[in-house]
């Protein structure tokens, strides 16, 4: 139906306005899980305490198991208390529950999706007046969203009536491209893409956001942003948690899986894009597609020269003891999980010809980083070498993600006193801690809002599995894993694999 034009609402928060959806409710399969109590609920909840949303929405939980509304809450509300010591107020919560409320579902019972589902949607939507605009939220094991899918799909709740009815798919999205391309199929039976949500919270969080803004915004920075001046990209997602209770789902997955295949590929995306046209959802998603595509395929035949997997074995972080992988719960005593991987890539394209990316991520490591740094080129003559012995060092500009979000830029001066004597400096600049808007509320706000340009789009998600599932085919066929003490820097093939080109990674402290 024809929605009358309004004028879009803003709400303004830390100096920046934010607009306010239109009415709204998301429907929550896998309520009880784990993602839906650390970020959905507490995400949802600070939306409504910051009024970042309208007043009109509510929450449907809905999982397998059979509990009341009250219990739901019960749970709920320490989930929200945990997320927010200092923010969680009581009255403010007793508005929020309100809005919020429990279903049990079998999923995959066609029935329930018509009786149980849709009726109650029915009578909330008149309750809250929400306008018939619906989310549906899979944050359910992968292994369900197809059967959630069908049955959403052939219950008629996909379709469009009188207001939107999109879905949000969380990583990860198929286990290789097989499945990956299966998936996609059945999602476009039932959404068309502009219903489609696939999530990767990476690429909602504020310094990514910030790095298009940073490479497009200034003109200082583009000119030099390839090959000629850039000696090599490192982009590291590094964990000092491990696998905590999530053995089940990391076991099938692995970092490849859990990390590469979405947030890792898209930071390098963002990275090593070519200037869209225009700040738009497909603009954008264009021009990082064509980056996937221009990835040089890895040589399985020398594979260890460009991947080198590991797995964390026992260890101390921050002076704590800690297991190995394989002693956690709900882990194989067999397991040949990597949990560490570092990689070099290679894009054949014109801007990047011969520079490597080098990328890493792992879990159980001395520190917990993540970040983009680009290594310019040092200068080009040594002038300063008949009178002083130091190497010049290359500018190094860096993206930290988190924690402790910024971006610093370190280069040369001469250090005070000393006749010829040069010191790094790092101009540095930080995020002010303010009212900070957390990566899961902008995906749910930009779905809100129908804008997908945090989302993933289809080909770009068959272009990076086709990357790596031929490399996760050769090294699940390989014997066993490097082991890496928890609370070091990885596996030493990990150090090797960059030292071999006369680099070092960045430290990680
Ligand atoms: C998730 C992965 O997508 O991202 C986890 O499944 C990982 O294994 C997490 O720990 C890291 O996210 P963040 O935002 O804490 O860096």
């Amino acid at each position: 139906m024809e929605q009358p034009i309004k004028e879009p609402i803003y709400q303004s928060i830390g100096g920046c306005d934010i607009e306010i959806p239109s009415p709204f409710c998301l429907i929550i399969f896998g309520a009880y899980g784990d993602l839906a109590k650390r970020k959905l609920i507490p995400s949802l909840y600070h939306l409504y305490k910051n009024k970042l949303i309208s007043e009109n929405f509510f929450i449907l939980g809905c999982g397998r198991l059979e509990a009341d509304r009250g219990y739901f809450l019960e749970m709920m509300r320490t989930s929200v208390e945990n997320a927010f010591p200092h923010e969680f107020d009581n009255s403010s919560w007793s508005e929020f529950a309100e809005k919020l409320y429990y279903s049990s579902l079998d999923f995959g019972s066609p029935e329930s999706y018509i009786k149980s589902l849709k009726e109650k949607l029915s009578s909330l939507e008149k309750k809250h007046q929400t306008k018939g605009n619906r989310i549906f939220y899979l944050a359910i094991p992968s292994s369900v969203f197809e059967t959630v899918i069908v049955n959403l799909g052939s219950s008629g709740l996909s379709a469009e009536r009188e207001g939107y009815s999109h879905i949000i798919i969380e990583k990860p999205f198929g286990r290789d491209i097989e499945s990956a391309k299966k998936l996609n199929k059945i999602l476009r039976q039932y959404f068309e893409e502009r219903q489609i949500f696939r999530i990767d919270h990476y690429i909602a969080k504020e310094t990514i956001q910030n790095i298009l803004m940073f490479r497009f915004a200034n003109a200082i920075f583009e000119p030099l942003w390839n090959r000629k001046y850039i000696d090599h990209v490192q982009i590291s997602a590094l964990e000092t948690l491990g696998v905590e209770h999530r053995a089940g789902y990391y076991e099938e997955a692995g970092v490849i899986r859990d990390m590469f295949q979405s947030h890792i590929l898209q930071l390098f995306a963002i990275t090593a894009m070519e200037p869209p046209v225009a700040f738009e959802a497909d603009r954008v998603r264009e021009e990082k597609i064509k980056v996937f595509r221009s990835i040089r395929p890895f040589p399985l035949d020398r594979l260890d020269e460009y991947v080198v997997i590991g797995q964390y074995g026992k260890g101390e972080i921050s002076g704590h003891p800690v297991i190995g992988y394989m002693e956690e719960s709900g882990v194989s005593p067999m397991s040949n999980t990597p949990t560490f991987a570092a990689m070099k890539v290679f894009i054949d394209n014109w801007r990047w010809q011969g520079v490597p990316f080098y990328l890493r991520s792992g879990k159980r490591l001395s520190s917990r980083k993540a970040e983009i740094s680009i290594h310019f080129r040092p200068v080009p003559h040594m002038m300063f070498s008949r009178v002083m012995n130091e190497f010049i060092e290359g500018n190094i500009l860096c993206f930290r993600i988190q924690p402790d979000e910024g971006i610093t830029l370190s280069f040369q001066t001469k250090r005070p006193g000393s006749l010829i004597c040069l010191k790094q400096v790092i101009m540095d600049f930080s995020y002010e801690k303010g009212v900070h808007i957390d990566a899961y509320e902008w995906v749910l706000l930009d779905c809100m809002l129908g804008d997908q340009l945090l989302f993933l789009r289809q080909e770009g998600v068959e272009l990076t599995w086709s990357l790596l599932t031929p490399v996760l085919e050769k090294l699940e066929s390989m014997g066993k894993l490097p082991v890496y003490e928890a609370g070091s820097s990885g596996p030493d093939e990990a150090r090797l694999l960059i030292e071999r080109d006369g680099r070092s990674w960045m430290p990680l402290e």
